[in-house]
């Protein structure tokens, strides 16, 4: 494992170390994604993010409670542009303007946030969008890109566009045969350009975990970094892993549109640990450290042994995701929803065995879940009940191969009514069911298959409940003071 980090720990001094760590703090960052039906409070996550060390973030959006929790905290952010407001974006240059104006020129005072990226869409090329977002992408990228130059951040900051690793393709799984997918070609060499033109990074998402979920025939060893599968040989170089393949079918595109140089950032790389055979903690958990290992030795990929920039994906598990691409897609988180880590991970890079700092001060709703009521419940004509707990809550933990597929019928049943009732902010209403649930004090959960309690979510019951707790005291006060008179 060595590392450089390892290394100038041995020679002793303490400065050198301090500075060694920051240097490799700077390599990575992680997606903090927000599509829960009870997130965080930012100001947890923020502090979350510094106690593990993590000094980079990417965001989908500009929230300003995210951003002003990042204000004066030093870190480093990537702010997104979701794939809905591209049109507006691309459409009108005044309303690019705008945007600058309010989620990026904003913050840029002292005490600000310390913005580096702004990426415009995300995966705006997926091919299950049908070619939404083909037209509005690229002039979206171009407005940015000029009203950040107008308002004068083009010196501290750069837009770019998070492409998923589909928009290129190679023959034979050769790198040395990629190019960019047939149906964007020239949209990717035009946007290319302008990224050339006006040095601008390439941001690219690489999951060696779809690799593997697509194909079964796909040898499992290759999707990790610790070159005990196969090693394929291609055009003079040898590969042991997924990720520099993929990675390096980039580089071969971007050498075919004529650029050698430009800068390649890792948008998302990660690991799921629920909803599939091969997602689990194990072997997230073995995923991250040898990606851990890698960005510590600063060691890039064949074609470009410099040191990568990446951004794990991700930080905590989303609940109301779609589940589209499959039901592991709530489970990305290297923490659960409420900041709780789900396996070792040292995120220095050294291969400690080490599990991350878990958030403080996270408040969680009454010990109670809802359960069958064994009584009353008529398991022939539950089935829609089963369905719509289902489809309103989060049911991917009990599909085949997941943590809770081995419920019987009732736990089962039991497992979708709580995770909608959960998801409901515990609502009593929420835990009836035409008359077949009931809520319960005795702790659901069955072996290995939790059954979570939600949390206290500062975007909606807690700022309510803070506000009306407020609105008490303030009428105690005026009470009191009528009663004195
Ligand atoms: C700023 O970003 C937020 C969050 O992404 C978005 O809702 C809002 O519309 C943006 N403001 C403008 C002026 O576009
Ligand atoms: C894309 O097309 C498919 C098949 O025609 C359709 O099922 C799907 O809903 C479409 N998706 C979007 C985002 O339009
Ligand atoms: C539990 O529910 C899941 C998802 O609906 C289903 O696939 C599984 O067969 C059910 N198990 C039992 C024992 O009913
Ligand atoms: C319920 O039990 C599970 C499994 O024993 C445990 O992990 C979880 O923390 C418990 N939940 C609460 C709220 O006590």
């Amino acid at each position: 494992m060595a590392g450089r980090a390892a290394m100038l720990v041995n020679l002793g001094t303490v400065v050198m170390t301090v500075l060694t760590l920051a240097s490799f703090v700077e390599g990575f960052g992680v997606n903090w994604g927000n599509i829960a039906s009870h997130p965080l409070n930012p100001d947890i996550v923020v502090r979350m993010l510094k106690e593990n060390k993590i000094n980079k973030v990417k965001l989908f959006d500009a929230d300003s409670w995210t951003m002003n929790a990042l204000a004066g905290s030093g870190m480093e952010v990537m702010v997104g542009i979701p794939n809905n407001l591209l049109e507006t974006l691309a459409d009108d240059y005044g309303n690019a303007k705008d945007w600058v104006k309010e989620n990026i020129t904003a913050y840029m005072r002292k005490d600000g946030v310390n913005i580096k990226y702004v990426a415009v869409g995300n995966e705006p090329f997926l091919s299950a969008y049908n070619g939404s977002y083909l037209k509005t992408t690229f002039p979206a990228l171009k407005n940015i890109h000029r009203a950040l130059k107008e308002a004068g951040h083009t010196d501290v900051m750069k837009a770019t566009i998070p492409q998923n690793a589909e928009v290129y393709e190679s023959a034979n799984d050769k790198p040395s045969e990629g190019d960019f997918r047939s149906d964007v070609k020239q949209i990717m060499l035009d946007i290319v350009k302008f990224f050339h033109d006006n040095d601008l990074p390439f941001t690219v998402n690489i999951y060696p975990f779809l690799s593997l979920y697509l194909n079964q025939h796909f040898p499992v060893e290759y999707a990790f970094f610790d070159g005990n599968g196969q090693t394929i040989p291609d055009n003079g170089k040898n590969y042991d892993n997924v990720f520099d393949a993929n990675y390096d079918t980039l580089v071969y595109a971007l050498n075919k549109a004529g650029i050698k140089d430009m800068k390649i950032i890792v948008g998302e790389v990660g690991w799921p640990t629920d909803g599939h055979k091969y997602a689990t903690p194990k072997l997230a958990e073995k995923f991250y450290a040898g990606l851990m290992k890698r960005l510590a030795k600063d060691v890039g990929t064949p074609l470009r042994p410099e040191k990568l920039e990446v951004y794990l994906f991700g930080l905590l598990d989303e609940d109301m995701k779609s589940i589209l691409p499959g039901p592991f897609e709530r489970h990305w988180g290297i923490f659960r929803y409420d900041g709780t880590p789900k396996f070792m991970l040292d995120f220095t890079g050294q291969g400690r065995k080490i599990v991350p700092v878990a958030a403080k001060g996270v408040q969680y709703l009454d010990k109670q879940w809802c359960v069958v009521n064994k009584d009353t419940i008529n398991l022939d004509e539950v089935g829609p009940d089963l369905d719509y707990a289902c489809y309103h809550g989060d049911c991917t933990a009990m599909l085949y191969g997941s943590t809770c597929s081995n419920l019987d019928k009732i736990q089962n049943i039991s497992y979708a009514f709580n995770m909608f009732f959960q998801i409901q902010g515990q609502d009593v209403r929420a835990c009836d069911f035409r008359g077949s649930a009931m809520i319960t004090k005795n702790n659901a959960s069955v072996g290995s298959c939790l059954f979570p309690i939600q949390i206290v979510s500062g975007s909606g019951d807690f700022r309510i409940s803070y506000v009306f707790g407020r609105f008490i005291v303030a009428g105690l006060i005026l009470l009191g003071l009528v009663a004195a008179i």
